[in-house]
């Protein structure tokens, strides 16, 4: 299997929770350290990535569509250049993966494409990051029909709040960060964030032969976040 995003969060977290399941697991990240190190915004990089992989391990069962940034600006604060860096990373990324992995991989085999509640619902302030996280729900869905007759499988997960590396890199622009973790805890029913673990355990049952039936699923793991009746929760 590939995961993209491998070097941090989720898709550290996926490389160990695949390779528990006895995957072999193939890391890509634009960070040095990774298994192979490509940006998933160049398709030549996304196809060098594959071959790689192929040359490595011989097969190809399961593509993570993990990788993204984090950006933030509203319609009149948001530049074209993040619009473009975060739509090339976070949705053309994730295509130009497919893109590149779909002609080698055979009946049975599957994708999961990482989203997030943004995909689902807005906040303020992420108009960019919240569009391409919307977008993946529709390339998910037509990924899926078009490659049903195949035998692939595609899906999707929408994490809410996830203690990694992307969060922590919002500890900059708050006052109180402990104040700032403690309430986006509490935005969760169950009353905390997710630890990385627990999305990749979803990703490697949604990848794998136990979800046979599933595609175009589009599935939260959220502690909740997305159940409670506007102004219910607190
Ligand atoms: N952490 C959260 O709260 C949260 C919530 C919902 C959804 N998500 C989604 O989960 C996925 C993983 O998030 P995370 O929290 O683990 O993020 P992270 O920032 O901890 O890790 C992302 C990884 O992707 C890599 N990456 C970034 N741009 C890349 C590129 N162009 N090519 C290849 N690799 C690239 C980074 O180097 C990093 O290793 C993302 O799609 C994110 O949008 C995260």
């Amino acid at each position: 299997m590939i995961v993209t995003g491998a070097k941090a969060g989720i898709g550290g977290a996926c490389i160990g929770v695949f390779r528990r399941e006895g995957w072999t697991a193939f890391g890509v990240d634009i960070q040095e350290g990774a298994d192979f190190v490509a940006d998933i915004s160049s398709y030549a990089q996304c196809q060098a990535a594959v071959a790689e992989c192929l040359r490595q391990h011989g097969r190809l069962d399961a593509l993570v569509n993990n990788a993204a940034i984090q950006t933030y600006g509203n319609v009149l604060t948001t530049t074209e250049e993040i619009w473009d860096r975060t739509l090339g990373v976070n949705l053309k990324g994730q295509w130009l993966m497919s893109k590149a992995a779909v002609p080698y991989m055979t009946a049975g085999s599957a994708i999961v494409n990482v989203s997030s509640v943004q995909g689902l619902a807005s906040q303020k302030n992420v108009t960019a990051y919240s569009t391409s996280k919307h977008g993946l729900i529709g390339l998910t869905r037509s990924m899926a029909v078009d490659l049903a007759s195949a035998g692939i499988r595609v899906c999707c997960v929408c994490p809410a709040a996830v203690d990694t590396p992307l969060i922590h890199a919002q500890y900059d622009m708050v006052e109180d960060v402990d104040a700032f973790r403690s309430a986006l805890n509490r935005q969760h029913p169950i009353g905390r964030m997710a630890e990385p673990r627990e999305i990749a355990e979803t990703i490697e049952f949604l990848a794998g032969p136990r979800a046979s039936f599933m595609t175009g699923s589009i599935v939260t793991v959220d502690g909740g976040m997305m159940s409670p009746l506007p102004g219910s929760h607190e």
